[in-house]
């Protein structure tokens, strides 16, 4: 086959499977210097079907070293998304340091197995006694197993309808159900799917809660896919949310689900990667090689804002070493317009624009990003409603499904500063505000890179106090 690349929307420094379709990021387990990632992955055509395990390797989040499938159907079914956990102390007697694998095997049902690699990832066997968990519901999927330090025990989190399972293992092999979360809890406008559990430190505190991710089809916020998560305690046995009349969103776009973090991350480090892409025009973008890429690795934490606490994304690190040394612009005054003619001379698409918003009087604040085709995106705060907005249905191809045509809205605290830091490579853009205290994550299909902009200001002015764009290139 031939891989050579002949997309144009293909992105750089997301990942994308070489051809085929990708899904969720499943399995993400960090050993040795090495970060894994594996997808859901189907190798024989790009649209979603025969689930395979895709697997990729990094050293540093944003290059990635394709790697032959990992897991591949057998007559329990094909194999849906999971995780990967490491045994350093051989609890399951596979090996020390073994990397285990759960994944859902799917049929006409859904049952839970696992695999396991003694050479770091590159092979994996299937354990002889699958399935480890069955049961007579009908979606019943996503594994997600992680150590819980003060129990001593093994946990597994599983999506079951629209709710929640947790179980406890000595051995990794041998389950016994916990306790059920869902009823009364977040958002319920479709399947819950994806979970993870994950222990996070609250900013500027010595305190620490646990935040439970539920990824969940359709019903988010503009329709079709998008993560929610839970904050709150866990004992071992039981997940409590302390804020049950809440829906709290991990991010404000159309296209960020099956959120999940890697497994033993070095440093304490909480690193979340989402599909970049939303259940409902999914397998109709128009890319052919391939289709779907992932998000910006992201770090989590938690903030906390008028009594609530919340998840902050902060893209990893390690994407700051993409930039080149930037094209800085003076301050400047925004009463009525103010147009940048030239982002960047060599503009391929692939590039982040880091701004600072000194507002004075005005109600709203924005600015369109555009090219010579007339293709443009509009991004706006709006003040008087204190919501951010990105507006794609002028972005370039829209008409492959009429739910891609969108606004999309964040709520925002509305301070007279504000930081904006926007990530974008060829067919996506991700927006963070304020340091990660929300984000969004949107496609967009230009048919050349948005190389202009056009700030606007209405009801009053404001000042751009920092104007920087980086080309964004990988090695
Ligand atoms: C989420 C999901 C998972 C399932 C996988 C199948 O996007 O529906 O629940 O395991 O995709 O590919």
């Amino acid at each position: 086959f031939d891989v050579s690349n002949r997309e144009m929307f293909r992105p750089v420094y997301h990942f994308t499977p070489a051809y085929g379709w990708m899904n969720d990021p499943n399995g993400m387990v960090y050993k040795d210097g090495i970060y894994h990632l594996f997808y859901q992955y189907n190798p024989y055509g790009s649209m979603w079907g025969n689930m395979h395990w895709g697997h990729a390797t990094s050293r540093d989040l944003v290059s990635w070293e394709h790697q032959p499938v990992a897991i591949a159907p057998d007559a329990l079914g094909t194999i849906f998304s999971g995780s990967c956990v490491v045994d350093k102390d051989n609890t399951a007697g596979f090996g020390a340091g073994a990397i285990v694998a759960f994944y859902t095997s799917a049929s006409d049902r859904q049952v839970q197995s696992m695999a396991y690699s003694l050479d770091n990832g590159k092979t994996f066997r299937k354990y002889a006694r699958n399935p480890i968990l069955t049961s007579t519901q009908r979606d019943f999927r996503d594994p997600k197993v992680l150590w819980h330090e003060a129990s001593g025990r093994w946990i597994m989190i599983l999506a079951v309808g629209q709710e929640m399972q947790i179980y406890s293992s000595p051995n990794l092999k041998d389950w016994t159900m916990e306790s059920k979360f869902g009823e009364g809890q977040g958002a319920h406008g479709g399947v819950w799917e994806c979970p993870d559990l994950i222990e996070l430190p609250i900013e500027g505190t010595e305190l620490k809660k646990w935040v439970l991710i539920c990824n969940l089809n359709p019903g988010g916020p503009f329709g079709g896919s998008a993560t929610q998560y839970f904050v709150g305690t866990f004992d071992g046995k039981k997940f409590v949310n302390e804020s049950p009349a809440l829906t709290k969103w991990m991010d404000w776009g159309k296209d960020h689900y099956a959120t999940v973090t890697w497994s033993n991350a070095p440093e304490g480090r909480h690193i979340a990667l989402a599909w970049m892409s939303n259940w409902q025009y999914a397998n109709n973008v128009p890319t052919q090689q391939y289709r779907s890429g992932n998000s910006v690795p992201r770090d989590l934490s938690l903030y906390t804002s008028k009594g609530e606490t919340y998840v902050k994304c902060t893209p990893s690190r390690e994407l700051l070493k993409l930039r080149d040394k930037g094209t800085k612009k003076r301050s400047f005054k925004v009463d009525r317009s103010y147009n940048l003619d030239r982002l960047l001379s060599d503009n391929t698409g692939t590039y982040e624009i880091e701004m600072t918003f000194k507002n004075k009087n005005a109600e709203i604040i924005g600015f369109q990003l555009f090219n010579s085709k007339g293709e443009e995106v509009e991004i706006y705060y709006n003040l008087v409603d204190k919501q951010f907005a990105m507006d794609r249905t002028k972005s370039g191809d829209v008409s492959f499904s009429k739910d891609f045509p969108a606004v999309t809205l964040a709520p925002i605290e509305g301070k007279d500063e504000m930081k904006l830091r926007l990530l974008i490579d060829k067919s996506s853009i991700e927006a963070f505000g304020d340091d990660g205290r929300f984000s969004m994550t949107n496609l967009v299909f230009p048919s050349e890179p948005y190389n202009r902009i056009s700030f606007y200001a209405k009801g009053g002015s404001y000042n751009i106090t920092s104007f920087t764009v980086y080309n964004l290139k990988t090695n």
